[in-house]
């Protein structure tokens, strides 16, 4: 592996979903780092969000790494949404990984395999490269047709111009594909990457801006580029650790990276790429930028991954750790010991501890009024007014999701605005957990593996 493969990489797009946290936008705090009461799709918790904002802000300044977060709390009071909020202020060039506790289980690799991947997918290079572009205003792009259809390749001749000198290169198909792809035309300024042949249209030359004709109004006028058409341009892109690894791991290649299909990966790929990462560090080519691991349920961890994190977390490129859960006192998975969180206390020493509380009615009527915006859902007041009672006695998560339930019974009988009753109707058509354990209590008998119903919840947070 003389060089790696970089140029792969570059062209990744990240891919988000829409779910129960999509309204979460950031964690909404202001200047100074105070939470408002409402804002970016947060309502409430402020506290905990504050912290958050401070743990973000040392992260941003790169203060600290192999940090540990602790994020407890009930079922249903935003740890998760917590995280996310988290995740949408941290910008584009910082990676954030997120991953469940229970996944360790459901992968074909072993669980150290995957939490490596875990962190490195958390972990960020920054790399400088320098490339050599030609950077010019388009004077004529002249494709000549072949005499017999179909059968020669095309060819053809760009003039590209700068303000002291003008050049003619000749263009293969490749290059009037690419030309043609980004609709170049006599007056644009574009840049050709000269190593991948990338056309980049950079706008349109100030001096063509009185040709009203055939264009719209977001034309972008540029200026007609100076000096030499070549010149070398520093470009700085940012991959994480894992994509460097799965580029570069023989068996798997690119296509692994979207089917996340990866497997274990030798750890001698990951050997060289450390020490090439290392060595671009000391050239000043490279920079390491440490993002966040999220690992959401974390008591579904045992004891072996527990101590995994102990020593991955004092590692130098190590990313902040934020893990969430909602047990109690419980026991630590593979140990026959309970410790609080179901988390070693070695590894509970090195975590701060963000504690969230549960949300009064208020709270939970504006996050209900932000959830049936998200899902453009019309609702009468009278209809939240109940959804939020509703809310109060079951659980916010419940609530949230009557509302779609309520929606689609507001759609069967042709009514335009969800009212009291199509939330009653929902209400009726699913049963919450206080419902469906009291049916359960009156018809234990004829269900399977019945146990004694008190020991469902044992363990989790609640009051
Ligand atoms: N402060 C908040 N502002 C806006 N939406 C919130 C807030 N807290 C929670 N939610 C929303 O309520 C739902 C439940 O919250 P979330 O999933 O974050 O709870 P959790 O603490 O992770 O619970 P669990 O312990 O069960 O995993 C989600 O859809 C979440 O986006
Ligand atoms: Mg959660």
């Amino acid at each position: 592996m003389a060089e790696l493969k970089l140029s792969e990489t570059r062209d990744l797009t990240r891919i988000e979903r829409i779910g129960a946290h999509s309204h979460i936008r950031g964690l909404g705090l202001d200047d100074a780092l105070e939470a408002r009461k409402v804002s970016q799709g947060m309502v409430g918790q402020t506290s905990a969000r504050k912290a958050a904002g401070v743990i973000l802000e040392m992260i941003k300044e790169g203060k600290i790494a192999g940090r540990a977060v602790l994020l407890a709390g009930q079922p249903g009071t935003g740890k998760t949404a917590i995280a996310m909020g988290m995740a949408k202020s941290l910008g584009e060039e910082t990676p954030f990984a997120m991953m469940a506790g229970s996944e360790i289980f459901s992968l074909d690799m072993s669980k150290t395999e995957a939490l490596t991947q875990a962190f490195r997918k958390a972990i960020g290079v920054r790399i400088k490269e320098e490339t050599e572009i030609i950077e010019g205003e388009v004077v004529e792009i002249q494709i000549d047709r072949p005499a017999t259809s179909g059968a020669a390749a095309k060819t053809g001749k760009l003039t590209l111009k700068t303000t002291e000198m003008e050049t003619v290169y000749d263009l293969g198909s490749k290059m009037i594909e690419g030309l043609s792809k980004e609709k170049v035309q006599s007056g644009d300024v574009i840049a050709i990457d000269k190593a991948s042949g990338k056309i980049t249209k950079l706008g349109r030359s100030f001096a063509r801006s009185r040709d009203y004709d055939a264009m719209g109004p977001q034309t972008k006028f540029v200026q007609c580029p100076d000096g030499e058409l070549q010149k070398r341009k520093e470009v700085v892109h940012c991959v994480t650790l894992h994509e460097i690894d799965v580029i570069n791991s023989r068996t798997q290649g690119f296509l692994a990276l979207f089917t996340g299909d990866t497997g274990e990966i030798r750890s001698e790929v990951r050997e060289q790429i450390d020490s090439k990462v290392a060595e671009w560090r000391e050239e000043g080519k490279a920079e390491i930028v440490p993002g966040v691991l999220f690992i959401d349920e974390v008591h579904m961890l045992d004891i072996e991954c527990f101590s995994f994190l102990n020593r991955a977390l004092e590692n130098d490129m190590a990313p902040i750790l934020v893990v969430a859960t909602n047990r109690g006192i419980t026991k630590i998975r593979g140990t026959n010991y309970k410790s609080p969180h179901g988390i070693p206390i070695d590894l509970l020493d090195r975590l701060l501890i963000i504690s969230t509380q549960p949300y009064t009615e208020d709270e939970m009527r504006q996050i209900l009024d932000i959830r049936c915006e998200e899902e453009d859902v019309g609702m009468s007041d009278e209809a939240k007014e109940l959804l939020t009672k509703i809310g109060f006695e079951t659980s916010l998560r419940y609530a949230i999701h009557l509302i779609t339930a309520a929606a689609l019974a507001c759609q069967k009988r042709k009514g335009k605005l969800v009212e009291i009753v199509d939330v009653s109707r929902a209400y009726q058509l699913f049963v919450d957990i206080k419902r469906s354990t009291q049916f359960l209590i009156e018809y234990q008998e004829q269900f399977m593996f019945n146990e004694v119903p008190g020991e469902i919840e044992e363990d989790t947070m609640v009051e």
